[in-house]
């Protein structure tokens, strides 16, 4: 089963970019099952039903989210109806949504599950022991199993990979929105990465329009952010895992721009 997670996608920029970018990615990779992490496709904040049917529409298979998830209110409408979504798995129990879910692709089923970490972030229950808890009630009947650790510190992300080596197929991290250069699989079939980057405006600051961010960097002051609306950057991840098994064999970065022209 080959599995192509693409990452944080940020406005209008990075939804145009998987706009433009799914039919040769999809041509060139062949992929049973994508997945994109869309907590910051709703002008980098949230998600809306709108722009996750969108998304469903376009061939995308299943849709992670993080700290982010319940920034547009729009989310509490349709949170629990969609089995095709998931939100951080460590939430207190009786927050809406699921934090586990198994997408159908194209003749492959994949569990896919978001968690969050707590370095840098708001508490929230171990991911650690959220995971040990998801796994034990999954072994029975699922090998097949992608975990989007959305977490800030790359040691959190790393310890996560490490954790779950050899129990689940991948660990791949979203949430900081650089791509980062240590792909691999772990010594037990685990394919990770600590963070497979963003899909978004490519002249912002993590997606969102600089000008602002410059702004509050420099006065400490409040300061609204929106998202770059410029030229794309788009980054992905393309696995994959043996069929009998649910390991993975193979990890491969992603990494596209709109045009190749020098940066401003
Ligand atoms: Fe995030």
């Amino acid at each position: 089963m080959r599995v192509l997670f693409i990452g944080d996608i940020v406005g209008a920029a990075g939804r145009r970019a998987l706009k433009e970018s799914l039919p040769e990615l999809r041509s060139k990779h062949n992929p049973h099952v994508i997945i994109v992490n869309g907590e910051n496709a709703a002008g980098g904040r949230g998600i809306t039903a709108a722009i996750a049917k969108e998304f469903f529409d376009q061939g995308v298979h299943g849709i992670t989210l993080g700290n982010h998830t319940w920034d547009n209110k729009d989310i509490f409408d349709f949170i629990d109806r969609e089995e095709r979504m998931v939100r951080p798995a460590n939430y207190p129990p009786g927050t809406p949504g699921r934090g586990v879910a198994v997408v159908k692709g194209l003749s492959k089923e994949l569990v896919i599950v978001n968690v969050q970490g707590r370095t840098f972030l708001p508490p929230l229950d171990c991911p650690f022991q959220t995971m040990d808890a998801i796994l034990e009630k999954l072994k029975k009947n699922h090998k097949h199993i992608l975990v989007d650790f959305h977490a800030e510190a790359t040691s959190e992300k790393i310890a996560m990979g490490w954790y779950l080596d050899g129990r689940v197929s991948a660990v791949v991290g979203t949430h900081t929105h650089v791509q980062t250069h240590d792909e691999r699989i772990l010594p037990q079939g685990t394919a990770y990465v600590t963070d497979v980057g963003m899909v978004g405006g490519r002249d912002g600051i993590l997606g969102m329009e600089r000008t602002a961010v410059l702004q509050k960097f420099k006065t400490g002051l409040p300061v609204r952010f929106t998202a770059d609306e410029g030229k794309w950057q788009f980054h992905a991840v393309v696995i994959e895992l043996d069929d009998e098994t649910g390991l993975s064999k193979k990890i491969e970065l992603i990494r596209r721009f709109e045009t190749e022209t020098v940066w401003a």
